[in-house]
């Protein structure tokens, strides 16, 4: 995390002294961005840098679904598993995902290639059913197009 100090002092210039906690969100995004996870040594590291509570960078860790405290695979492949997305056969996509990489929600292939995550509500929901594989949102998801999208994984 230290070689990400140089641009985390660029972002603290620009917030009055005293809300350092407001910078717990962009700093453990561009963590996530570098490492591709958060580690405890990151937390331990901006609890120095910042001079926050540990809680805080916990809280911040543990409410928002897109921040990971482990590796994942090359490819993140998370599928949507609230009230629009069932109602329009997120069951029946979690399922095939299941079937088709042979892995669980919450595991990764054994090449290390994909993991797959089931996820609360990916804030897409007119456009149920969400997948999103790393950055990129895959809307109105059939198993056809599933099957494309693994594909193109591959
Ligand atoms: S319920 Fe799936 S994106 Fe909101």
């Amino acid at each position: 995390m230290k070689h990400l100090i140089p641009e985390f002092e660029r972002l603290k210039a620009r917030f009055p002294a005293g809300f350092e906690s407001s910078l717990v969100l962009p700093c453990v995004r561009r963590i996530q961005e570098d490492r591709g996870f958060v580690a405890d040594s990151d937390i331990d590291g901006l609890v120095a840098y910042l001079g926050v509570p540990r809680i805080q960078i916990e809280e911040v860790l543990s409410y928002y679904t897109q921040f990971r405290r482990t590796p994942v695979g090359r490819w993140h492949l998370q599928t949507c598993r609230n009230v629009s997305c069932s109602m329009c056969g997120a069951e029946r996509l979690i399922a095939h995902v299941g079937a088709s990489l042979g892995i669980g929600p919450g595991e990764t292939t054994a090449d290390g290639r994909i993991t797959f995550s089931t996820v609360e509500c990916l804030g897409s929901c007119g456009t149920a059913p969400v997948v999103v594989v790393n950055e990129t949102y895959h809307e109105s998801m059939s198993i056809e197009r599933l099957d494309a999208l693994l594909r193109e994984l591959g």
